[in-house]
């Protein structure tokens, strides 16, 4: 384990007053015929961490240059702490910004790099001097003022943006996907700093990544993306477990879709047909469309004894993949494909290949959805 090197307890200002609401109201972008962004209502509360979550081209990067104000809307409203910036320039919407491609400037050191943004606010320079120092010392960058950003790795320039985002204590952070450049380790590692930092300063961000391990280690609020629109918007772990589309459900992780018909709705509980795996219990968050189907997460189904309660039936192992930390085996039960997943430590002994076996899930653990595809 690396040690942390942001710091939140350094941070000047911590337990300020609660700031940094970023309101979007049926905001669209067209490109000619593109529709980028489409009516889009988004809030972020003082202090949350929300995180745009889509693939490439669904509106994301558009969305969140028009908060900044390098892009201007087709329609709609942006309010930053109640008030409409729409006509504001982007260095008075006090806003911190790091995105993938608002580089450095190559001919300035790391001081004078977080030093530009003070500039830009018109603070005079002895003070300048020192808030970027405290910025740089914030982010582990103390000593390092003087190197140019070629002179510095990956991560190291990261947190030179980040400096520079936070030197003017902004209302709220704005970050697409800062860390897509870095190598697995060091995302993670900065993941859990931006983290900390967020934490300790009580800043409310707006994240965005195409990553969903990334989305659900950071986020207080997930909002999915598709076509320009929100498909979901809640807590990871809610839209991860109660995903209210098959496409929400297969774009946060893997899952095993078992197509349905629907016997009976009440509230958050249904009964479902499965074919060939029979009737179920499942959650039910209202979603309505033609077709449905059940999720079952790999590593919510479980190998259990034929005597126990609850939904589940015969199935018939093809075949066991180990992963490392975890083991993913291939199933064939009441005419589906099913993948279950299993830490390794708890492998079962008892599971021979071609051995009838017998699979189950608990019912809080399986959602209907809609079938979109
Ligand atoms: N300057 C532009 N001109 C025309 N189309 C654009 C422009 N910027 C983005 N788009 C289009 O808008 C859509 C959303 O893009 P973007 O916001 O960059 O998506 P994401 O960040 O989620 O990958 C895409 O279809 C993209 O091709
Ligand atoms: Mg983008």
């Amino acid at each position: 384990m690396t040690a942390s090197v942001i710091s939140a307890e350094s941070i000047p200002g911590t337990g300020r007053a609660a700031q940094g609401a970023i309101e979007l109201r049926q905001v669209s972008k067209h490109y000619g015929d593109v529709v980028a962004v489409d009516e889009l209502d988004l809030t972020v509360q003082p202090g949350e961490f929300v995180t745009l979550l889509g693939p490439s081209g669904s509106g994301k990067t558009t969305t969140m240059m028009m908060v900044a104000g390098f892009e201007e809307h087709t329609a709609g409203t942006v309010l930053i702490d109640g008030r409409p910036v729409d006509s504001l320039p982007p260095r008075d919407r006090n806003l911190g910004v790091v995105f993938q491609n608002y580089a450095l400037f190559p001919h300035m050191s790391a001081l004078e790099n977080v030093e530009f943004a003070l500039r830009m606010r018109k603070v005079p320079r002895p003070e300048r001097r020192q808030r970027a120092e405290e910025a740089l010392d914030r982010v582990g960058l103390g000593k390092m003022g003087g190197r140019k950003p070629r002179q510095l790795s990956g991560g190291q320039q990261q947190r030179v943006a980040l400096a520079r985002a936070l030197v003017f204590n902004p209302a709220a952070l704005l970050l697409d996907e800062p860390m897509a450049a870095l190598d697995k380790r060091l995302r993670e590692q900065m993941q859990e700093e931006i983290k900390t930092l967020q934490k300790g300063l009580g800043i409310s961000v707006l994240f965005v990544t195409h990553d969903q391990d990334e989305a659900m280690a950071m986020s207080d609020r997930i909002v999915v993306m598709k076509d320009g629109k929100i498909v979901q918007s809640g807590p990871p772990e809610e839209v991860y477990n109660h995903p209210l589309t098959d496409w929400v459900a297969s774009f946060l992780g893997d899952t095993n879709l078992i197509p349905c018909t629907i016997v009976e709705r009440n509230g958050e509980e249904a009964v479902v047909d499965l074919g060939g795996l029979g009737l179920a219990k499942v959650r039910d968050r209202g979603a309505s469309g033609e077709n449905y189907a059940v999720s079952i997460r790999p590593e919510h189904l479980k190998f259990r004894t034929r005597a126990a309660a609850g939904n589940g039936c015969a199935a018939t192992l093809v075949s066991s993949t180990n992963l490392g930390a975890t083991v993913r085996h291939r199933l064939t039960a009441g005419g589906h494909e099913l993948q279950l997943r299993e830490l390794s430590s708890d492998r079962g002994t008892r599971i021979l290949p071609d051995e009838e076996l017998w699979v189950g899930w608990d019912a809080d653990k399986a959602q209907l959805l809609v079938l979109e595809s």
